[in-house]
């Protein structure tokens, strides 16, 4: 039965080096030991034939459709975006007066800590998708640390800013509103734009940086760690190499939504509306701005003086 085990799994390997390449993604074990971890277990050696349940479309996936829509993606934000600056351009607001404060310090650092994470995380996610044009080796195992310290930044700026924002960002009416004119961003003409203090898009990215962005920390914990409890899972009819396999689609599929949304916030807050960013700097926003790109704000604002 051993040597059975054995010759399959040298056909399988020697069929996944010809379909997918020699891919050497961990040092060679120097001995087999099971001293409190699972990797080693021969539960491992059992679910790794379990090859067709999840493992085929892993492979699949991985070979075939993430590079491709991870660039794909990429490349058509950035081209739709160039195309809104040259046809339609930024908006410009009136940044007289002192405008309203509406973001505390607080939140500014908290923010600005949630984008250094971003910065880090998302260009060391491509150099770990695109690994083998950047050599592989030591500049993408760099990357792959990186790309951890990145997370656990998140982490601590993502729990603060999910609590401080999430009542603001509750859908309402306006939302659908919003998006039925596309935040008025198709048209070179200042229209008043049905928005609170966040519109619709403004939400979108905040709930998809949130959920999206602690279902990767999951997922990428998962792939990280790779070591679950083999009894627990047994219980609940789960295979861990599988997990595994499920984390890597999940996390990729995500890291392809977040990646797109980033781009369209950094596109939103650095180009499409003039001087945007001096509102994450010194707290205050044009009161311009606010009347007519949060018009239901704007009301609730003025009720307020
Ligand atoms: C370098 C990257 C980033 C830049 C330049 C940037 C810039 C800005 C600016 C200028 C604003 C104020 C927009 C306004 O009120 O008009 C803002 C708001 C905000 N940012 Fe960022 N940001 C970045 C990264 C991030 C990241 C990584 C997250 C989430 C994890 C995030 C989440 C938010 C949210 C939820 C708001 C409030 C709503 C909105 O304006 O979208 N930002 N950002």
């Amino acid at each position: 039965m051993k040597k059975i085990v054995i010759f399959i799994l040298a056909a399988l390997s020697m069929y996944a080096r010809e379909f997918i390449g020699h891919v050497p993604l961990v040092e060679k074990a120097k001995e087999v030991h099971f001293g409190g971890s699972h990797l080693n277990s021969p539960e491992l050696l059992h679910n790794i034939l379990h090859y067709q349940k999840w493992g085929e479309l892993f492979v699949y996936l991985q070979v075939h459709w993430f590079r491709v829509l991870f660039l794909g993606i990429t490349i058509g934000v950035l081209v739709v975006f160039l195309l809104h600056y040259l046809i339609i351009g930024p908006k410009k607001f009136s940044h007289e007066g002192k405008g309203f404060y509406v973001y505390s310090v607080f939140k500014r650092v908290i923010h600005w800590l949630a984008a250094l994470a971003f910065v880090i995380i998302v260009p060391t996610g491509f150099i770990m998708i695109f690994g083998q044009y950047f050599g592989g080796g030591e500049f993408v195992r760099y990357a792959r640390y990186m790309h951890s310290v990145g997370t656990v930044l998140f982490v601590i700026a993502g729990i603060p800013m999910f609590l401080m924002w999430f009542v603001p960002m509750l859908a309402t009416f306006d939302d659908i509103k919003w998006f039925m004119i596309l935040g008025g961003y198709l048209t070179k003409k200042k229209v008043v734009v049905p928005a609170g203090q966040f519109n619709a898009g403004q939400k979108m990215w905040f709930w998809v940086a949130m959920v999206g962005g602690f279902a990767m920390i999951i997922t990428g914990a998962m792939m990280y760690f790779q070591d679950f409890d083999i009894e627990m899972l047994k219980k609940l009819n789960l295979d861990q190499i599988d997990l595994i396999r499920i984390a890597a689609i999940v996390h990729n599929f995500l890291g392809m939504a977040v990646t797109a949304l980033f781009i369209t916030h950094m596109y939103m807050s650095l180009f499409a509306i003039k001087g945007s960013l001096g509102s994450m700097i010194d707290g205050h926003k044009s009161e311009d701005e606010i009347k007519y790109m949060h018009s239901s704000f704007y009301k609730k604002l003025m009720k307020k003086k």
